[in-house]
């Protein structure tokens, strides 16, 4: 690919992402070609000591860092030591998550890559060498403040990057020229974007845990009775003969006619999403098969897979594809595979686990659910069908990957700022809804997860529906709201994600046409503003919108508007950028901006998509004159897009409120009109 580098030091680890997964590298006609290095091999320094090795890395005036996978607990990286690695339940802002990776995107203009499932510790301008030596005095000072703060004044900052237990690592630098360019070529890189099936970016209600067969029919039955826009149904443990560990094999007492009740599911418009995880009981029908392969450590009683291994990958795929896929399940949820020693009931494996194909536990947190993502490819393209789907632990080189991060973790602050650093590293990330303290609670979490990676409703703790009752003891007592107030809350706000589906279609097929992430911080778009750089409260949907989320128990709040003018997608208020706005916020109002010359091709919403699925276009036009955007039809289901079965659709807004749809490709179905 053009304009990356990759710069070797010492022997590298042949268990590395790169080595162990690689990647099909994307086209890269959209970026500037032939753009420099952003440093010479020998401005890096490396150095091979007893824990492992060492390598600095120069850090520029003013220079700011994103990146390292998910992190929930800051966005802007400067001045930060960081360990990477993978734990369910960070508590601090230490760099630990579901998915650390080591990728790191600077405003200089650059992305670097450590091709190394190892974890890694990333001082960003902290440390500089012999710094007390250098600076007279320091050892007098009379407080902390004054004390620490002489070493940030000594110069020659750079990129301090520790990593035990190899002998060599390569770091891969993305030039840009700009962090936008660094970023689109990272996740090209790694293949491109994804494009989940259509449906996937519907809504989706997951089930209560205990949920039987008949439960789920009835639920399903009263979510369209309700008219809740709802596209996926997710079963969680209980479908298991044994959930932890893990069986994969239907409990035939509560589940006895798994295929009708599949069959009746899809009549009702619903896809079937499977709660999973990697730990293999012995009763399994594949325990025998994963056995050879496995680590000397169990979890839950179950053996812990070894997905680097090509026959372990191969008996997860045939077992899924068999079993789940060619019986219409259309994704999974796959869950436990980050792993959590630090809590109150730790469960995992040690680092030091020794798998027989060689990696040992430190690595294998690293890679799991990264190995497993890429174990299920080929079973859907055997049945032609995209999917989109959990994951709890995802890495390195991901942005091809149909799978969306989520937590048991419950912040919404944090939530919120998931989504924005998932997408410096080609990630997803919903920031889930379950139960709620107050109805309020309730909706500021809708508002937000509809305006997600992926829109759903975790109610694995509760069995009725949250917008029946959203307090968990009474939800679990039967105690279920009189009048259906709630309920058309929350049909409106799913309702108001329908409406954006063609949009966040389009934003996606860019992702998987030129890697820009279909959500980001403002800082991705608006680089030159360093204002944005430490927004962690506001992103950027696609290209045109801006949401500004509202947390719980707040009555309005500022919004930073980069130079230019927006508009409230819902009033139509013009508002000019380069500063900050204050608004009052009611209840069911949501901070949802659009930029000037935007046509957003917002549509009807639908209960649900499927492969006939028309979507009838309201267009909203913000600013003068004529205004055009751009749509992706296909059948959106299958991969027949990529031989070409698909449209690009030109919206055509004119200023007399006439509009025009003109389309390009070799698609033949109709999915918009106007
Ligand atoms: C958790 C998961 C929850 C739910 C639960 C079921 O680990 O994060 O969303 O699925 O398991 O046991």
């Amino acid at each position: 690919m053009n304009s990356v580098y990759c710069y070797s030091f010492g022997t590298p680890d042949e268990a590395s992402p790169l080595r162990l997964y690689g990647t099909t590298p994307a086209d890269d006609v959209c970026l500037p070609k032939d753009v420099p290095a952003p440093f010479a091999k020998e401005e890096i320094t490396f150095r091979l000591r007893k824990r492992g090795i060492l390598l600095t890395v120069p850090v520029r005036d003013g220079e700011q860092f994103f990146g390292l996978g998910l992190q929930l607990k800051s966005v802007a990286q400067r001045g930060k030591k960081k360990h990477l690695r993978v734990n369910s339940d960070p508590t601090l802002d230490l760099g630990d998550s579901h998915a650390p990776v080591p990728f790191l995107l600077s405003t200089a203009g650059y992305g670097l890559f450590i091709d190394t499932s190892r974890d890694v510790i990333l001082s960003i301008a902290t440390h500089v060498k012999d710094s007390f030596a250098d600076k007279k005095d320091a050892s007098l000072a009379d407080n902390t403040s004054d004390l620490y703060a002489e070493r940030e004044l000594t110069g020659g900052a750079h990129i301090c990057i520790e990593i035990p237990a190899v002998g060599g690592v390569d770091l891969i630098f993305f030039a840009g020229p700009t962090m936008k360019d660094a970023l689109m070529r990272y996740n090209l890189f790694s293949g491109g974007g994804v494009l989940p099936p259509m449906w996937g970016l519907g809504n989706w209600y997951r089930t209560w845990t205990s949920s039987t067969e008949s439960d789920v029919l009835a639920q399903a039955k009263s979510i369209r009775e309700d008219g809740i826009p709802c596209d996926v149904f997710g079963l969680e443990p209980g479908w298991q003969t044994h959930a932890y560990s893990c069986t994969y094999v239907w409990n035939k007492e509560k589940y006895p006619d798994v295929e009708g009740m599949i069959a009746k599911m899809k009549d009702d418009g619903f896809r079937m999403n499977l709660w999973t995880h990697l730990y293999v009981h012995p009763d399994s029908p594949i325990y025998r098969e994963q056995l050879p392969f496995a680590g000397d450590y169990r979890v839950w009683g179950g053996l812990v897979p070894d997905l680097s291994v090509p026959e372990a990958r191969e008996s997860f795929r045939r077992y899924y594809e068999k079993t789940f896929l060619e019986a219409g399940i259309s994704g999974f949820k796959v869950d436990e595979c980050d792993g959590s020693d630090y809590i109150r009931f730790p469960w995992s494996y040690p680092e030091a686990t020794d798998f027989p194909s060689g990696l040992d536990g430190e690595q294998t947190h690293n890679l799991m659910g990264r190995l497993f993502e890429r174990t299920l490819e080929p079973a859907y393209r055997a049945v032609n069908r995209r999917t989109f789907s959990l994951i709890r632990s995802s890495g390195a080189l991901a942005a091809p990957m149909p799978y969306v991060l989520y937590s048991d973790l419950y912040d919404l602050k944090d939530f919120i700022r998931g989504v924005i650093t998932a997408g410096f590293s080609g990630l997803l990330w919903c920031p889930e809804v379950r139960q709620s303290s107050t109805e309020e609670e309730l909706i500021r979490r809708l508002q937000t997860v509809v305006l997600s990676p992926l829109s759903m409703i975790n109610g694995w703790m509760i069995p009725h529906p949250v917008w029946k009752q959203f307090d968990e003891a009474k939800n679990k007592n039967g105690e279920l709201s009189e009048d259906d107030t709630l309920t058309k809350r929350v049909k409106a706000i799913f309702e108001l994600r329908m409406t954006l589906l063609p949009y966040l279609y389009r934003a996606y097929d860019e992702y998987r046409q030129t890697g820009l992430p279909p959500f980001r911080s403002l800082a991705v778009d608006y680089t030159s503003d360093p204002a944005t750089y430490e927004i962690d409260d506001q992103y950027m949907i696609g290209n045109d919108l801006m949401y500004a989320p509202m947390l719980c128990g707040r009555s309005g709040r500022e919004v930073y508007f980069p130079a230019g003018n927006w508009y409230n997608y819902f009033t139509g208020e013009k508002i000019e950028g380069g500063k900050k706005t204050a608004f009052t916020v009611g209840e069911d109002d949501i901070l949802l901006f659009a930029k000037e010359g935007a046509l957003i091709p917002t549509a009807l919403p639908v209960t649900n998509v499927t492969a006939d699925t028309v979507f009838i276009l309201v267009p909203k036009r913000f600013g003068e004159g004529t205004l055009t955007c751009t749509l992706t039809e296909d059948d959106g289901e299958t991969f027949d897009f990529l031989g070409g079965k698909r449209n690009d659709v030109t919206l055509t807004s004119s200023e007399d409120g006439t509009f025009s749809l003109t389309r390009r490709g070799g698609y033949e179905g109709i999915r918009y009109t106007v």
